[in-house]
């Protein structure tokens, strides 16, 4: 009686757990806005698949960055204006004819929104 008592308060106290864990790949849209723009940002620029700036950037807390391109400091001094930094990740080229930036947004590799909040990061470095 004692020990199936005990298993009984396992159980109660196992499958909950289990249950939520069967729930997580149904869930990231909810979780997803826990995470800031700037923490969004950051895992955008870092992520090969999407922004991959560090390929080419030296981003202050970056790991293993490139040097391709200058590094990506005092942005918010540097770049005051968002909608010239926007013009510059979405399509380097408008700047520079010659950029062998890709054009994120011209491209569609980053959306609109996706490149506001690499600039909500990039205005922590
Ligand atoms: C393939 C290499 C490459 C990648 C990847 C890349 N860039 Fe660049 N970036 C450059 C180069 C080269 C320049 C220098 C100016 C030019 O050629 O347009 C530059 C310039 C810039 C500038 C202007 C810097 C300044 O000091 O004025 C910003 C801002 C910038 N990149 C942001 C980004 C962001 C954000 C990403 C990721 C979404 C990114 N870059 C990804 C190569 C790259």
């Amino acid at each position: 009686m004692k020990s199936s008592g005990i298993i009984a308060a396992a159980a109660i106290l196992v499958l909950p757990s289990l249950a939520m864990a069967a729930d997580k790949p149904a869930a990231p849209a909810a979780a997803q806005p826990v995470l800031s723009p700037t923490a969004k940002g950051k895992a955008l620029a870092s992520d090969v698949n999407k922004g991959n700036c560090l390929a080419c950037h030296m981003m202050a807390d970056g790991e293993v960055p490139g040097n391709f391109g200058p590094p990506l400091s005092q942005m918010k001094e540097r770049y005051p204006d968002k909608a010239a930094l926007h013009k510059q990740i979405s399509d380097a080229t408008i700047l520079n004819p010659k950029s062998i930036m890709p054009p994120f947004g011209k491209h569609g590799v980053l959306t609109d929104s996706e490149i506001d909040q690499i600039i909500e990061y990039l205005y922590t470095l």
